[in-house]
C-alpha cells in the first residue's frame, strides 16, 4: 500500500501534492518524495521518513503547475532514500510512482540491464521506468510507450507519471491498486484514494482495471489497452475528508475489517505455481531441512494466536514435533533450542520487544530463523534468517485484524512450503490451493453477515462476560475472538476448549450468558455441538459459527462460514468475531481505534 498524488493546471502543484500525500499517510508513511515539472527538467526531491521530512527539503516557493508524488509502504526493499519514489530513468526525463507489485519485476530487471540499464533501487518499480524510457526510446510516442510497459507487468499497479517530453501532461495506469481522477477550476489531479482530492472536488472517477488516462492542464483523456477512448464517469462523493480517509467507515478498525479480502488476495499474490509453493527467500536459506527436528512458534497477543494455528497445521501437514511459545515467555523458560530448531517467528510491527529478545535468545543457540512480519525493514525483518511479508499495508486502528488474517495466510503458506521441502506430500493440496485462491471473494462473502453480527453484538449490551469455546483449528479462533472483545469493547472474555468447558468454567454459565461457538471442523463438530448444548441447558445464549452442512436446527443465532476445507475457516470466523468485537464496542460507545491502556507497538518487554 502506498499513496500517489498528481497534479496539472494553472495554480503551482506543490500545495495539492503535500496536502493529498498527507491525506494518504494511512496507507503509508516509511518514506516520501515528489517530482516536479518544469519545461527544461525534472525535479525530484525524495526522503526516508514521514512526509514532514520531505517538508524540510523542499523550499516554500516552487511554483511549477505539474508534478505527482508517493508516500510509502515499503514492500520491496527497505524504507530508505534510494527505495523512496517518485523513480527516475538514467537521462532523468521520465518521472514515476507507483503502488502496487510488479510479481515478474526480476525477469523484467534481467532483461532491461542486458539492454544495458542500471538498477539504483532495491524496488520492483525502477523497472517500470526503465521499461517506459526503453519502448520511448523505440517510438517517442508515450502514449504507446506505457500501454506497451502496462502489458509487460504481472501484479498490481496504479502508476502516475510525468516527463520533460511534455511538462503539462501526467499519464496514469490502473490495475488492482485504486486511482481515483478529478477536475475543477484549478486543474486536473489524480490519487490512490478520494480523500486527497475532497479539498479540490466532490466530483471524483475511480479509474477500473485496464484503464489508463492522460491529464492535461485542464483536460483528461481516457483510453483502454489498446488505446481505444473511453467515456469519463464521475461519481458525486458525500463524504468529508475526514470519514472518506477512513473509507467512508467510522474507525479505521472498521476499514480495516474490510480491506481483507484485498490484502488476502495481495499476500497471496505469486504464491502458488500449480501445486508448487513459491517463497524464494525460504529456498535461498538454503538450510539442511531434513536436519530439523523441531520447530517453534513464538510471537506476542494476537500474532501468537496465529502461531497456535500455525503450529497445529504444521503438525498436521508434515506430522513433525513443533511448539508454540508466547515471546514473553520464551527467555525464561530455558527453551530446549538449538541448531536443529527452525524458530518461526511472527510479528505486525516487526519491533516487539518480547519477539525481538526471544530471537536474539534463538540466533544465539544457532536456530535457523524466519519472520512473517508486516512492516518491511523492520528490527525482526533484518534479524532473522529469511522474512516473508505479509502485505497487510499499514495496520492504523490498535486493535490487529487484517494483519491477523494475512498472518495465517501466509504462515499455511509457509508450511505448504516446509512440508514440499521436507519431501512430504500434503493431502489433498490442489484442493487446498483451489480454495486459499478463493480466500478473497469467500471473506468477501463472509462480510455480508455484518447485519447478523451487529444484532447479535447487542446481546452484550448488558453483559460483564462473554466465552468463546472451540475445538482444533476452532480454537486459536476462540482465543483471538476474545482477545478482540476484550481490547475494544472492556467485555471480559475468556476462551476455552469445548471439551474442557465442563471441567470447570461451566460453573459460570447462567440465563442470558453469551457464549460465541466456533464449530467450523467437521471431523469434531458434533462433539462441539454437545458441549454448546450443555450450556444451552444451563441458559446461555449461543451464537453458532459453522460451515453449510452442519445440522444445527436447535440454534436459535447461527451464521454460517461459505463452504471450503476446514483449514481454512478460521480466516472467516476471525472476519466474524472481529466484526462482533467492533460492534459490541460500538453499541458501549467505546473509543474502537484506541482502546483504552493499549499501544501499537509494544517496545518494552
Ligand atoms: C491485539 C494486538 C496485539 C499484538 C501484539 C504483538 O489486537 O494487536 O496483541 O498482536 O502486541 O504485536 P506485533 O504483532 O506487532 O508483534
Amino acid at each position: 500500500m502506498c499513496g500517489i498524488t498528481g497534479f496539472t493546471g494553472k495554480e503551482p502543484a506543490l500545495p495539492f501534492l503535500l496536502q493529498g500525500l498527507s491525506r494518504l499517510e494511512y496507507r503509508g508513511y516509511d518514506s516520501a518524495g515528489i517530482t516536479l515539472v518544469n519545461s527544461k527538467k525534472l525535479r525530484t526531491w525524495k526522503t526516508k521518513g514521514r512526509l514532514a521530512e520531505l517538508e524540510k527539503l523542499l523550499q516554500k516557493d516552487l511554483t511549477q503547475s505539474c508534478g505527482i508524488g508517493h508516500t510509502r509502504w515499503a514492500t520491496h526493499g527497505v524504507p530508505s532514500n534510494m527505495n523512496a519514489h517518485p523513480h527516475m530513468n538514467e537521462a532523468c526525463t521520465i518521472s514515476v510512482v507507483h503502488n502496487g507489485i510488479v510479481e515478474n519485476y526480476a525477469v523484467l530487471k534481467e532483461e532491461l540491464i542486458k539492454e544495458g540499464y542500471h538498477f539504483h533501487s532495491e524496488t520492483d518499480s525502477e523497472v517500470i521506468v526503465q521499461l517506459l524510457d526503453y519502448y520511448y526510446s523505440k517510438k517517442p510516442v508515450m502514449k504507446d510507450a506505457l500501454i506497451k510497459t502496462v502489458k509487460r507487468l504481472e501484479g498490481s499497479y496504479a502508476l502516475c507519471i510525468t516527463t520533460i517530453f511534455e511538462p503539462n501532461t501526467i499519464y496514469v495506469a490502473k490495475k488492482e491498486s485504486p486511482m481515483v481522477l478529478g477536475q475543477s477550476k484549478e486543474g486536473v489531479f489524480c490519487a490512490s484514494d478520494a480523500p486527497a482530492l475532497l479539498a479540490y472536488t466532490k466530483d471524483i472517477m475511480p479509474l477500473q482495471d485496464g484503464q489508463m488516462a492522460i491529464l492535461n492542464k485542464n483536460s483528461l483523456e481516457l483510453f483502454d489497452q489498446n488505446g481505444k477512448s473511453i467515456q469519463p464517469k464521475f461519481i458525486h462523493f458525500p463524504y468529508d475528508i475526514q470519514a472518506a480517509q477512513k473509507g467512508g467507515y467510522d474507525s479505521f478498525m472498521m476499514k480495516e475489517i474490510h480491506e481483507q479480502p484485498d490484502v488476502i488476495r495481495e499476500t497471496l499474490r505469486g504464491r502458488f505455481r500449480g501445486n508448487k509453493i513459491v517463497l524464494p527467500k525460504i529456498d535461498e536459506l538454503k538450510a539442511d531441512w531434513n536436519s530439523i527436528s523441531n520447530t517453534v512458534f513464538i510471537a506476542c497477543g494476537t500474532a501468537y494466536h496465529a502461531c497456535i494455528y500455525a503450529n497445529s497445521l504444521y503438525q498436521k501437514y508434515t506430522g513433525k514435533p513443533s511448539s508454540v511459545i508466547p515471546a514473553s515467555e520464551f527467555r525464561y523458560c530455558d527453551p530446549n533450542v538449538d541448531e536443529h530448531t527452525l524458530c518461526i517467528f511472527v510479528s505486525q510491527s516487526g519491533e516487539t520487544a518480547d519477539t525481538l529478545a526471544a530471537l536474539k535468545l534463538a540466533k544465539a543457540k544457532g536456530c535457523t530463523t524466519i519472520a512473517v512480519v508486516n512492516v518491511l525493514g523492520s528490527s525482526i525483518a533484518r534479524q532473522t534468517d529469511a522474512v516473508l511479508y505479509t502485505a497487510a499495508g499499514p495496520e492504523i486502528a490498535v486493535a490487529s485484524t487484517k494483519a491477523y488474517t494475512t498472518q495465517l495466510v501466509l504462515l499455511h503458506v509457509l508450511i505448504l512450503k516446509l512440508a514440499e521441502l521436507y519431501g512430504i506430500k500434503v493431502n489433498g493440496i490442489s484442493r487446498l490451493i483451489k480454495d486459499m485462491k478463493r480466500l478473497p471473494e469467500l471473506t468477501e462473502e463472509t462480510l455480508g453477515y455484518e447485519k447478523e453480527i451487529k444484532k447479535y453484538a447487542k446481546m452484550l449490551k448488558d453483559q460483564r462476560d462473554a466465552y468463546f469455546i472451540g475445538r482444533q483449528l476452532d480454537y486459536p479462533s476462540a482465543l483471538e475472538g476474545a482477545l478482540k472483545l476484550k481490547e475494544v469493547s472492556y467485555v471480559h472474555a475468556d476462551a476455552y476448549y469445548a471439551g474442557e468447558l465442563k471441567h470447570g468454567p461451566i460453573a459460570l454459565i447462567e440465563k442470558n450468558t453469551v457464549v460465541i461457538a466456533l464449530a467450523t471442523q467437521p471431523e469434531i463438530a458434533a462433539k462441539t455441538i454437545s458441549n454448546i448444548k450443555e450450556t444451552v441447558a444451563r441458559g446461555a445464549r449461543v451464537i453458532l459459527i459453522t460451515d453449510p452442512d452442519m445440522d444445527a436446527k436447535e440454534f436459535k443465532y447461527v451464521i454460517r462460514i461459505p463452504k471450503m476445507r476446514p483449514e481454512l475457516m478460521a480466516i472467516p470466523s476471525a472476519v466474524l468475531t472481529q466484526l462482533f468485537a467492533y460492534y459490541a464496542a460500538k453499541e458501549k460507545g467505546c473509543d474502537i481505534d484506541k482502546p483504552r491502556n493499549l499501544a501499537k507497538s509494544v517496545t518494552v518487554e
